[in-house]
């Protein structure tokens, strides 16, 4: 006979009204004394909380960590394969997240055929939600799980089709009349919570075919024991254990370390028949349960096994509680004598069964779970750890390093300040040194300039043309020879005196410059060689130079005027200048417009102005007299000496005429262009000695500034990679901070977690943390 579960479910009017009671009635219940499943019920929402929230910390710090490594300029912080250690935790964590949420607790019925399996669990979940019957009704696995609709469905294994509840009992016998399905798949009958308080607290009551009409109880218990938290074996106590329950459980006992075990002798309401017999029975049977259980399986001690066995009527509880339900009297249900205490000692095995798997599956489902959650945690708190060392280390690093960089700064501003000043003052010194010297040097040579143009020689003709050309060879001799003769005494020295003040000033300026330019020090310096320019420039200088090399009786009328008797202006005057006596005398020195006679030496010249200075005397004296004084001097002086002295110095004065227009060659015509040459030049070049002397100094200045110029302009660029690598460093001692303060805050959230893992522990799996 089946029982007809969707009458429970169908659309009897009767139903209508008493499953709102019925939910008002149990979770009236609940609140008066709250299922020992709830302690599961509770861990489960605990854990997932918990790691709900590892798995928001792990992709955070997966993402802080990712941001680290990819962080190039701050390498060595983190390891790539402390990246993907982080990130495999973080998928890690969300599959075991996403398992923890659908964890429930598992109760798996074993039994022979009819040993009343189904009505066991009809009676647990107060309504007949199995197929019932004399003989072999299960017929293959049956999960019965909560569904939150309220509408009851079942789903056979590879389906995913819904059925509708309505049809549990067509199943049930298609199932049991189909050959070909097999006695080993699994069907998952969904059962709406709200009817029933053992599915809303996440249990599963897995019903089965009778162990003895299979074979395969290996792959049972592959298929369906191995997440079973306990095992309920009802047996049948009108008869004794078989060997085929044991063999089963013996099996489940190999594959499962100390597999939670039940065993309800079922069908006690039959032991009322024979009372005087029953006390034995039970001792009977208690004994037997124990043995198996104690000494053959091992699985509990003695003491524990008594909370483990008991003696109920499953049919009987069935049917009081449907009566409850429908608001009879439980009492109606009753199959035989003593009742009451069947129906307290299968109450008493669902109190110790839901404490059992509530505990055990809080257990064998979460403890794992936590002990890998918290290695997980720890793991990543050693990770926060490590960087946040790594990146105290570097910070350190990088601030003294910074420190050292601003120091240096400093130093390179006020040494170069200091430098400066004292560079200056060297440059200075050294070019004074060169005008000294050159200006020495050149007036050494201006005195020596007539043994250069004596040197000179050259076709001289007093023709313009010629003389023109004779001009230039000469300006180019001199240009020549001055040059090389000042380059002979100037420049060595100036050349050394500079070489040394510029090593000085590299040697000075050397600590400041950037590290690569150091080695390279001889690219700072021109690498021409330095060669002073003295820029005479004769031929501009000499330009208005203006020769006379016309013949000039020493003797004559204008040289004695000129070198006797008249003062320059009075000369000039005489000579037909136009020039007033007053006017400013010419910087420039003239050219000669009256040269002593060049044959005749200086002393020659004094002489002759003694022998003739009477004459010269007289006829000075007639330049200033009028016509008639000269007529009436000239009577005297012919009254006086007579015509014969006159003849005699006219004579004289005419032979030395004649000498002095004979010597009067070309050779003396060069002496006499020479010397006015010489004359001339001497003036101009001693005007330009101060400024060729000061030319000198500038172009070593120059050089010695352009040096100087090159070597700041690398301290610039000292000075410029040292900012650049302060505020290098600066930017980076910022983000190692905040690296720093991240993974401290990483850190304190894993500890947090910790704690929160440890919290759980404590009250859920009795550790003492
Ligand atoms: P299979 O599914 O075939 O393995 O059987 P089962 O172990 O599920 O047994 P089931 O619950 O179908 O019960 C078999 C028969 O025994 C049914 O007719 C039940 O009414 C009856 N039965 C179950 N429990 C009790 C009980 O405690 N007392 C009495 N008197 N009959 C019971
Ligand atoms: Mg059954």
């Amino acid at each position: 006979m089946l029982a007809g579960s969707a009458s429970c479910v169908g659309g009897r009017g009767m139903t209508r009204w008493w499953i709102p009671l019925y939910i008002v009635f149990s979770s009236i219940m609940e609140q008066l004394s709250p299922s020992p499943l709830k302690h599961f019920v509770q861990a489960k929402k605990t854990i997932t909380a918990i790691f709900e929230q590892l798995l928001g910390y792990a992709t955070e710090g997966a993402e802080f960590v990712e941001a680290t490594f990819k962080n190039t300029e701050l390498d060595n912080i983190v390891t790539e394969d402390k990246l993907s250690e982080i990130q495999a935790y973080k998928t890690k964590l969300a599959v075991i997240g996403e398992m923890l949420s659908r964890r429930h607790m598992k109760v798996a019925f074993f039994g022979r055929t009819s040993s009343g399996k189904s009505t066991v669990i009809n009676s647990m979940l107060w309504d007949k939600v199995l197929p019932s019957g004399i003989g072999h009704t299960t017929n293959c696995f049956l999960s019965v799980e909560g569904t939150d609709g309220d509408k009851a469905y079942l789903m056979t294994e590879g389906s995913e089709e819904e059925k509708s509840v309505k049809t549990v009992n067509q199943l049930a016998h298609a199932l049991h009349m189909d050959k070909e399905l097999e006695v080993g798949c699994l069907v998952h009958v969904f059962w709406p919570k709200a009817k029933c308080a053992l599915l809303r607290d996440d249990l599963v009551l897995v019903d089965s075919p009778g162990t003895d009409v299979t074979t395969e109880l290996d792959s049972w218990i592959d298929k369906f024991c191995l997440d079973a938290d306990v095992f309920v074996l009802v047996a049948n106590s009108e008869s004794t254990l078989m060997n085929t329950e044991k063999h089963f459980f013996h099996k489940v006992n190999e594959r499962l370390s100390k597999p939670n075990i039940f065993i309800l002798n079922n069908r006690w309401d039959a032991s009322a028949s024979e009372p005087e017999y029953m006390e034995d029975v039970r001792r009977q049977h208690t004994e037997r349960c124990q043995s198996f259980l104690v000494d053959e399986l091992k699985v509990v001690d003695r003491s524990e096994a008594q909370n483990r066995i008991f003696f109920v009527s499953a049919k009987e509880v069935l049917n009081a509680r449907m009566h409850k339900v429908r608001g009879m009297p439980e009492g109606g249900g009753a199959l035989a004598e003593g009742f009451k205490t069947r129906l307290q000692e299968f109450q008493k095995f669902e109190q110790l069964f839901e404490e059992c798997i509530s505990q055990s599956a809080v257990k064998t489902k979460f403890e794992q779970h936590t002990i890998r959650a918290k290695q997980i945690i720890d793991t990543v708190k050693n990770t926060m750890d490590f960087i946040n060392v790594a990146a105290a280390d570097k910070r350190v690093h990088a601030m003294e390093e910074r420190e050292d960089q601003i120091d240096r700064l400093d130093f390179v501003r006020n040494q170069l300040a200091l430098l400066t000043e004292e560079i200056k003052r060297r440059i200075k010194e050294v070019t004074e040194e060169v005008a000294t010297k050159v200006s020495g040097a050149m007036t050494d040579e201006i005195c020596r300039l007539s043994v250069l143009v004596d040197e000179f020689s050259s076709d001289f003709h007093p023709a313009s043309q010629v003389l023109k050309v004779y001009k230039n060879e000469l300006n180019m001799h001199i240009e020549e020879g001055l040059g090389r003769n000042l380059a002979d005494r100037c420049s060595h020295a100036v050349n050394a005196s500079m070489q040394q003040a510029q090593e000085e000033m590299i040697a000075h300026l050397k600590p400041l410059l950037p590290f690569g330019v150091q080695y390279r020090l001889h690219t700072l310096i021109p690498c021409r060689k330095f060669d002073l320019s003295y820029d005479l420039n004769c031929d501009k200088l000499c330009s208005d130079f203006q020769e006379d090399v016309e013949f000039h009786f020493s003797l004559g009328w204008t040289a004695l005027v000129n070198r006797l008797l008249v003062p320059n202006s009075t000369r000039k005057v005489l000579l037909g200048f136009a020039e007033p006596t007053f006017q400013v005398p010419r910087s420039l020195p003239t050219t000669p417009s009256a040269a002593s006679v060049p044959a005749l030496s200086r002393d020659n010249i004094s002489s002759q102005e003694e022998l003739m200075m009477s004459i010269v005397t007289g006829l000075a004296s007639l330049t200033s007299r009028t016509s008639m004084s000269v007529l009436i001097v000239g009577g005297m002086v012919w009254k006086t000496v007579g015509w014969k002295l006159i003849a005699f110095s006219l004579s004289m004065y005419g032979v030395l005429y004649l000498y002095e227009r004979l010597t009067w060659t070309t050779k003396a015509k060069e002496r006499t262009f020479k010397q006015q040459f010489v004359n001339y030049a001497t003036n101009k070049l001693q005007m330009i000695v101060s400024f060729t002397s000061a030319n000198c100094s500038h172009q070593v200045q120059q050089e010695m500034a352009t040096t100087f110029a090159r070597l700041c302009q690398q301290v610039d660029v000292t000075e410029k990679n040292l900012a650049q690598s302060i505020a290098r460093l600066s930017a980076e001692i910022d983000q190692l901070e905040k690296i720093q303060s991240s993974s401290k805050v990483q850190r304190n959230k894993a500890v947090y977690l910790e704690k929160e893992l440890d919290g759980f522990a404590r009250q859920f799996l009795q550790w003492n943390t």
